[in-house]
């Protein structure tokens, strides 16, 4: 086993028996020695810091039906909001004032923001805050419509491909196909976009095998960014009843991704803050080098509920600052204020970071 631990952090690659048998064998001392692995993994590329995203969650509508989120088209219950563009505007001019040149905008696949619609908000705030970078977080939509909104200058598109498995993912994701998803994310990496793709821990029927092919499956895409967060049922959702996913085999994919792909950007995830107080910084001790504090209105938090009794609820935006800038320095790590884009994409001819 130890072997197999050495051959990880060396060539950074293990096939899937070895990864399975790595999984099934895992002891404390082990895991230690993982975290510990992934640790130093991310300090060769990223120092001590943490970078900070600004999340602006816009929309909690959704046209998709995943059979795990709180947001999906079939909750009658969930609360339904869209921010104006002037709110969102609002929202990147806070985080610009606490220090944050970082801007993910997610929301549920919510065709009202028209590609018309999302190049004036992506404009605008290039023109407002021009060295910032900014991420998309807006699920499935057209060849045509990712080249246009990366022309509008849109640098980042996080893509969850949430479950590796096929037959999984079809389970979950009622009129959905992997294959779409897949496709999308090679297209967003084609057109130059720094990509972030990941999973979900914990998911009902997910065995090492599918965490395996997961991680197998991030080797090979090799994506800028990673999240992987742990499953949380919502209890308006078909799976309230299952059991959800563990802080302690979310870290251990973590780490395991933190070695297969040692460059990626990999946040501690506000679900891992949800299931543990210290979540996020157990987190940034597998490997993590991202934290991504909400800056959406305090009227709407709640309703952008993936799943229930999320963290953060009741944080002005400087709070959640100061408060993640505690945690951060506390777990002994430095916030990074700058874009923070990925190794492979700074350090371009005239400081410029995209392709
Ligand atoms: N628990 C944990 N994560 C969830 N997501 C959606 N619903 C849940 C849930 N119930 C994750 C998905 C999605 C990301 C934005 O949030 O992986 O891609």
């Amino acid at each position: 086993m130890e072997r197999l631990l050495d051959k990880l952090v060396e060539r950074h690659e293990l096939d899937k028996e070895e990864i399975i048998c790595l999984l099934q064998h895992l002891t404390a001392e082990r895991k230690d020695r993982l975290f510990h692995l992934a640790v130093q993994t991310r300090k060769l590329h990223y120092g001590e810091s943490v970078f900070l995203r600004g999340l602006i969650e816009f929309s909690s509508f959704c046209k998709q039906d995943c059979l795990y989120c709180g947001l999906r088209r079939s909750n009658p219950s969930a609360q339904r909001y869209r921010l104006t563009e002037e709110e969102i505007l609002e929202c990147a001019e806070e985080g610009y004032r606490l220090g944050y040149r970082s801007f993910v905008l997610q929301s549920g696949e919510d065709y009202y923001f028209t590609e018309a619609r999302l190049i004036r908000i992506i404009t605008s705030m290039k023109l407002r805050f021009p060295e910032a970078a900014i991420t998309l977080s807006i699920g499935e939509r057209s060849e045509a419509f990712y080249r246009a909104l990366f022309d509008a200058g849109a640098d980042r598109y996080l893509l969850r491909h949430e479950t590796a498995s096929r037959s999984l993912y079809q389970s979950l994701h009622p009129g959905m196909s992997y294959d779409h998803r897949v496709s999308c994310l090679h297209t967003l990496k084609d057109i130059g976009y720094q990509v972030g793709a990941g999973f979900m821990v914990g998911l009902p029927g997910q065995t090492c095998e599918h965490l395996a092919e997961d991680l197998l499956f991030l080797k090979e895409l090799h994506p800028e960014m990673i999240g992987i967060g742990p499953f949380i049922p919502h209890s308006a959702t078909p799976l309230k009843d299952a059991q959800g996913g563990t802080v302690e085999d979310t870290l251990v994919m973590i780490a395991m991704a933190r070695l297969l792909v040692p460059e990626a950007l990999i946040p501690a995830t506000t679900a891992m803050g949800t299931l543990d107080p210290v979540g996020r910084e157990k987190a940034l001790g597998a490997g993590c080098n991202v934290v991504m504090p909400i800056l959406s209105p305090l009227g709407v938090r709640r309703k952008y509920a993936l799943y229930e009794n999320k963290i953060c609820m009741g944080d002005e935006a400087s709070l959640c600052r100061s408060c993640l800038e505690m945690r951060i320095a506390a777990a002994g790590y430095r916030i990074d204020l700058s874009r923070g884009d990925h190794c492979s994409f700074t350090g371009r001819a005239g400081g410029e970071p995209r392709r």
